[in-house]
């Protein structure tokens, strides 16, 4: 059954933990939800550095992201699937947010959007959602304006710094945002927030204390090897597998030994006479 953002908040008073991954593409959303475990699908601008080979999120285009989160939904119909919004797409106004938002829902059928940004966005955040579009906020460390906070660094270390996280966490769960994710915050703080909003936190980089976790899949599964920031925990190591199971293949295909008889198919009569006219 697909969940609702009903759901996904009950989950915050039932004391029920979330659990939120990225997908980019058909199959390994299909693999996710087959698990039949994961709360949250986020199609995360994460795109950008993961699949699509950018330096970092700021070049990833809505055309980008809206093709991907329809193989998405495609290879997962019954998940709660989060477009996340990419920079560029909200940050010129109310109009082009809710414009670009009701694309996520109405042509890649999103469930909800995500986008970066605390107290300056809250008047964003409250236009999407009436104009019926439900909203993940997203704040702490927030890579498309990496750049403005001094680079990809823990943020809301100072008490100054943290009184501003937790005011912005309470902004746009006023300004009506249904979740929010916090990455890259102490522990403690992220704690302190996650006791203190009535909307569901989901960590990344925040802490075990938060409502819900999410990671990047690849990450998560030791295929993206550019950059691996302190908070990602590999549960497996693929990229060495991948590799392995590359040199072999090629090996096969050279000695002539694959494909072997099993991988053929039988036709009918001696195909040498099609030579004689
Ligand atoms: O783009 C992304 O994948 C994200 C998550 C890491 C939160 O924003």
């Amino acid at each position: 059954m697909r969940r609702t953002v009903s759901d996904i908040r009950s989950m915050k008073t039932e004391g029920k933990k979330i659990s939120m991954l990225t997908a980019y593409d058909a199959s390994m959303a299909r693999l996710l939800s087959s698990c039949g475990v994961v709360d949250i699908l986020l199609v995360g601008d994460s795109l950008g550095m993961v699949m699509l080979g950018y330096d970092s999120t700021v070049p990833v285009t809505m055309e980008e992201m809206l093709h991907h989160a329809k193989a998405v939904r495609r290879g997962a119909p019954n998940a709660f699937i989060v477009g996340d919004m990419p920079f560029g797409a909200y940050q010129t106004g109310e109009r082009d947010a809710v414009f670009n938002g009701m694309r996520f829902m109405k042509e890649a059928g999103c469930d909800a959007v995500k986008l970066e940004g605390g107290l300056v966005m809250c008047g964003v955040v409250r236009a999407l959602v009436d104009a019926g579009i439900p909203v993940m906020a997203h704040i702490g460390l927030t890579p498309q304006t990496a750049g403005q906070l001094g680079g990809y660094k823990l943020q809301g270390k100072g008490l100054d710094a943290a009184r501003r996280l937790l005011a912005e966490a309470r902004g746009l769960e006023e300004a009506g945002a249904f979740a929010v994710v916090m990455e890259c915050i102490p522990s403690g703080l992220a704690q302190v927030i996650t006791q203190n909003i009535s909307i569901p936190t989901i960590g990344i980089g925040a802490g075990v204390n938060c409502d819900g976790q999410v990671l990047v899949t690849h990450d998560l599964l030791g295929m993206f090897d550019k950059f691996i920031p302190k908070f990602v925990k590999k549960y497996c190591d693929m990229a060495p597998v991948i590799k392995e199971s590359i040199m072999q293949y090629d090996l096969e295909v050279k000695a002539g030994s694959f494909p072997g008889p099993e991988h053929g198919f039988t036709g009918q009569g001696d195909y040498s006479q099609i030579l004689v006219s």
